[in-house]
């Protein structure tokens, strides 16, 4: 954990912890947890904690429940009030917080029902004002909340506050924001399935617990928490509201840090060591503030913003700006495996070995031909030997009308022949039993899911052999983690890093491409990094891999910034063109926003206006060092 420093503060408004990962920041808080439960217990007093869902605390209850199961902790003198519920949906409901509660943490721990409260999605809409009083006066009688633990949403919303909520607004129900129903999208398997209200503590009723810890995880957070925590305290983003309470704390993972200013631009808080990658950012910011390509930057301008002392130590703007440049267009290279018999000193793949043997991980189908289409063509048709590996069968988020339209392909084709194909049409009749039986929000049983994640991998087969891939090397790893979980509560295992690792053992590639390092540690990406990087680590020493280099592409995220770009892979049109038509084999379900190669021309835009080549479009790397 870095402690924060002076410096810092003039920016931050809220106290704010960078953790190496989402564990190491939840055991804080849970050690944190166990003495106030320890020393109350010594005092004869209950401890009162509030507490939220999604994803966000999973990490801080696995650590609860690893205390009180290791650590004999108990839970029998805790009151719990829970932040909110969604509103519509019964206790039962596979969605429904209280159940979400259930199984993340109080069935394994030794809280007393009686101590345990959440929001009543189900009280009548007449009931609702007495029912969010009597919330609030259940907290009071209490004692009120010792410790409240906060997520943030995309919107910014602490609980369901969303934008536009009072500062001393109390629990009531709301409409959700269109963002909130997006993010919770996965969880219902579509928008349109997102209950449109919650049932939430106010902005006021949060405020008023004795402390507040506020968590965020991944890339995905970045932007939001940086403007509760510096920005303006605004109805906005309820969270920033957290600035003005004596006692609030916003814990980070570095995923979720990035947008902070003393990591964006260490310089500005007197924190800048100039490394070389420090300095590439800065320059590069610079030109882009100033809207100006690199080769013109003048040293005014690098003294007008705090950058006096970078210039100094090159002579002058001329000398560091050429350096620079030169970095970035060294970026670039049409050679992702290298380019064979050239000298590669200021290259970023190696032209030794060639052929290279490369394997390609996409956590879920799509996000290898979303992140890295282009390049992937590239790879084979350079002579490289190609194999994609598909971690997870990404069935979660095909719908269920997609399974009934294959089912249905099936019955009407063998009915034409139904003693023939008897079994077949038990088949199909028994998946679009199974879909009716648990009705839009069962859980879908291992039957369908096995179903959805075929016609899914038929998409990915056909994208990926679209772009030269050889079929027998696209392997589909369906990795436990998720076949046996859902969102939300996935749970990695030995047998998934197993998988992986048997594949890193019989390829032994020269080369690796994969997504998720700085996601949120709970979503498919995510785990499947935290699968690769365990495997890779069990491997330590081996030859190959010594010799082995590991690219990042960002799959669904959103792109990389320039200066932390390594390897720019540029496409003319008709090499974006081909991608694409790569990306709409995926038509069970795709992501609207990137079907239209805008965010590959974005980044070829930005080239363009640091002063480097102008192509078409662009996909960009980084490499992984652990
Ligand atoms: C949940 C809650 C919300 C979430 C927020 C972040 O009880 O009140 O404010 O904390 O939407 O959700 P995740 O953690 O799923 O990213």
């Amino acid at each position: 954990m870095s402690a924060r420093t002076s410096p810092t503060e003039a920016f931050e408004k809220i106290p704010t912890f960078i953790f190496d990962d989402a564990p190491s920041a939840a055991a804080a808080l849970a050690a944190e947890v166990r003495d106030l439960i320890v020393k109350r217990k010594a005092e004869g007093r209950p401890v009162v904690l509030g507490l939220a869902t999604g994803s966000t605390p999973v990490p801080f209850y696995r650590e609860l429940i690893r205390l009180h199961r290791e650590e004999g902790l108990s839970f029998a003198e805790v009151i719990t009030f829970n932040l909110d519920e969604y509103y519509g949906l019964s206790r039962d409901h596979r969605e429904s917080y209280f159940r979400f509660m259930q199984e993340q943490l109080f069935s394994h721990i030794d809280l007393k029902p009686e101590n345990i409260h959440l929001p009543d999605g189900t009280v009548p809409l007449d009931g609702v004002f007495a029912h969010c009083a009597a919330y609030e006066a259940a907290i009071e009688a209490a004692g009120g909340v010792d410790i409240q633990v906060l997520g943030i949403g995309r919107t910014g919303h602490i609980g369901f506050n969303e934008p536009g909520s009072s500062k001393d607004s109390l629990t009531r129900l709301l409409p959700l924001d269109i963002v909130t129903r997006q993010d919770a999208a996965a969880d219902f398997l579509r928008e349109e399935n997102v209950p449109r209200f919650a049932i939430t503590m106010g902005v006021g009723t949060i405020l008023r617990a004795r402390k507040l810890v506020m968590m965020a995880w991944g890339g995905n957070k970045a932007e939001i928490a940086a403007k509760a925590i510096e920005g303006p305290e605004t109805e906005a983003v309820s969270a920033s509201f957290l600035q003005s309470h004596a006692d609030a704390r916003c814990f980070l993972d570095r995923g979720a840090s990035g947008a902070l200013t003393r990591v964006r631009l260490p310089w500005l808080v007197g924190r800048a060591e100039w490394t070389p990658a420090e300095t590439r950012r800065a320059v590069l910011w610079l030109a882009l503030t100033e809207k100006k390509p690199v080769l013109k930057l003048r040293d005014g301008e690098y003294n007008e913003h705090g950058m006096a002392e970078l210039v100094t130590r090159y002579g002058n703007a001329y000398h560091l700006n050429i350096e620079v440049f030169n970095r970035q267009q060294q970026t670039i290279t049409g050679w992702p495996g290298g380019k064979p018999n050239a000298d590669d000193t200021s290259r970023p793949e190696r032209a030794a070995p060639f052929p290279k043997t490369v394997l390609i991980l996409a956590p879920e189908p799509q996000d290898d031909v979303l992140g890295m289409g282009g390049t992937m063509e590239r790879l084979v048709s350079q002579g490289h030997d190609v194999h994609v590996c598909y971690m997870t069968g990404g069935d979660l988020r095909i719908t269920d009308a997609e399974a009934i339209r294959f089912a249905r392909v099936l019955l009407e084709t063998s009915e034409q022949d139904p003693e023939r194909w008897k079994e077949q049409i038990g088949y199909a009749g028994g998946i679009l039993e199974e879909i009716e039986v648990k009705g839009p929000f069962g859980d879908p049983p291992a039957r369908l899911r096995r179903l959805k994640a075929l016609i899914r991998r038929g998409e990915a087969r056909d994208a990926a052999i679209s772009l030269g891939v050889k079929p027998g090397q696209i392997r589909f790893l369906d990795l436990p983690f998720y076949t046996e979980g859902r969102y939300r509560q996935f749970r990695l295992g030995a047998a998934d890093v197993t998988a992986v690792g048997s594949v890193l053992a019989t390829l032994r590639p020269h080369q690796i491409y994969i997504t998720g390092n700085l996601a949120d540690p709970s979503s498919v990406q995510g785990l499947a990094f935290a699968a690769f990087r365990s495997a890779w680590e069990a491997r330590a020493g081996q030859p190959w891999r010594e010799q082995c280099r590991v690219w990042l592409y960002r799959g669904q995220q959103s792109e990389y910034g320039p200066h932390e770009i390594q390897m720019a892979i540029p496409m003319s049109p008709d090499q974006l063109t081909h991608k694409l038509h790569a990306v709409q084999k995926f038509q069970s379900h795709t992501l609207p926003e990137l079907l239209d190669g805008e965010r590959n021309r974005d980044l070829a835009r930005l080239y363009d206006s640091l002063g480097t080549a102008e192509y078409e479009a662009i996909e960009a790397f980084r490499r992984w060092v652990e």
